[in-house]
């Protein structure tokens, strides 16, 4: 951690700490600082979302290859989306499918956009989208 860290004190509801001791325990944290600091993090990564600025994150999606045209337009939606494209990696799960992992960087809805048009083309079996962090 390179910023300095700060103390401060809190006061909480009994059951609610409770509460809380118990969800970190299950999360396996070590103290209740880290815990914390994380849920923090989480909130300001979900507010930059909300508020469409710059993130980073990933879409997965899997899909059945021998659908030829399907292929052709999950190529071409991601040159439409190239400046958000950081890079993809392609795996081969059995003889039919194919789980695909794009990496992004860019604004928030173009993101929600990107995702949205991947999975709802038919024949997209899933798709989903995972947000790591608010720059
Ligand atoms: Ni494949």
């Amino acid at each position: 951690m390179n910023s300095k860290l700060k103390r401060f004190g809190v006061a909480i509801p009994r059951d609610l700490l409770n509460r809380f001791d118990k969800y970190i325990k299950s999360k396996n944290y070590k103290n209740r600082s880290e815990a914390i600091r994380d849920l923090i993090r989480a909130e300001f990564v979900k507010e930059s979302w909300v508020s469409d600025k710059i993130v980073a994150g990933s879409i997965s999606i899997v899909y059945n290859h021998q659908k030829r045209e399907l292929v052709d337009k999950i190529v071409d939606v991601q040159h439409n989306y190239q400046k958000l494209i950081i890079s993809s990696l392609h795996i081969h799960l059995d003889h039919h499918h194919c789980l695909e992992v794009i990496i992004v960087k860019g604004k928030a809805s173009l993101i929600k956009q990107l995702k949205d048009n991947l999975s709802s083309m038919k024949g997209v079996q899933h798709g989903t989208l995972s947000i790591t962090s608010s720059l």
